[in-house]
């Protein structure tokens, strides 16, 4: 139902004119250093879509290096990253803005949600910021709102919310493009059980009801192992990758 109504509503705004979601991404022989220092080693890996990769080794290992590179938020020193077809690298500085906003989601250890605005504007933002009018975004952060359980709160401050509950709706601020990718550095870090085990299922439910891709860096080793694949990076290297 739920898919039904996120592609119909899309669809019938024509907004979406492919679905970005069967992208998949390639990384290839990528290098990062900061200085001197190499942090990254040449990393080749596909992303698949609609699956949950987990990114995990030790601290300093170069996780959220890598993970801020396939975001693009950080540009290599060497290697090409693909979404498809497009070579992401070769954007200029304004399209790639474009390309991140419309494709790729981040949510952080610390929710980073703005506190002058509600949960439902902040949810709608990315949206906003894509362009889309003020109606399809609210109504497509609704829609997320709802389906992660977040309708009560809506309108509140996100000081006003639990940890939890911020952490809902940075994956709600996350979807609300429908990007192509969800990339998460320790989402669960900062949340206890109950509510780690609660988002760690969110995202297995919405691989499945929507086919959202997610690529986690997590120390949470049950996050992990119910992973699709495993990145266990060592040393700006993948050491192994496990694929279920
Ligand atoms: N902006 C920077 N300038 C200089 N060195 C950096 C910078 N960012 C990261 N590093 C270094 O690069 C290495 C990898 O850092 P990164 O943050 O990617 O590790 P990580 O695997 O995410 O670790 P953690 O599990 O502790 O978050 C570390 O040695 C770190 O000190
Ligand atoms: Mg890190």
């Amino acid at each position: 139902m739920f898919l039904w109504s996120w592609r119909y509503g899309l669809a019938n705004c024509g907004i979406i004119t492919n679905f970005a979601h069967y992208f998949m991404i390639e990384i290839r022989n990528i290098v990062k250093r900061f200085g001197e220092l190499e942090v990254l080693k040449g990393i080749d890996l596909d992303i698949v879509p609609a699956a949950v990769t987990s990114i995990v080794g030790p601290s300093g290992a170069g996780k959220t290096t890598l993970l801020q590179i396939i975001g693009t938020l950080m540009t290599p020193d060497g290697g090409t990253i693909k979404y498809g077809e497009e070579n992401v690298f070769a954007l200029s500085d304004s399209r790639l803005s474009a390309f991140r906003n419309r494709n790729i989601g981040f949510v952080f250890q610390f929710h980073q949600l703005l506190p002058e605005f509600s949960l439902r504007e902040n949810v709608a933002m990315p949206a906003l910021i894509g362009g889309e009018s003020r109606q399809v975004a609210f109504s497509r952060a609704d829609e997320l709102i709802k389906r992660l359980g977040l309708s009560e709160r809506s309108d509140h401050r996100p000081t006003e919310l639990s940890g939890g509950e911020c952490q809902r709706a940075a994956v709600a601020r996350a979807l609300v493009n429908r990007p192509s990718v969800v990339l998460a550095d320790e989402p669960t870090g900062s949340l206890d059980s109950k509510n780690r085990n609660e988002l760690h299922r969110l995202f297995f439910e919405l691989r499945d009801e929507i086919k959202a891709t997610f690529v986690i860096v997590t120390h949470d080793e049950r996050l992990a192992a119910d992973s699709d694949r495993i990145v266990h990076m060592e040393d700006g290297r993948i050491g192994h990758l496990t694929v279920k």
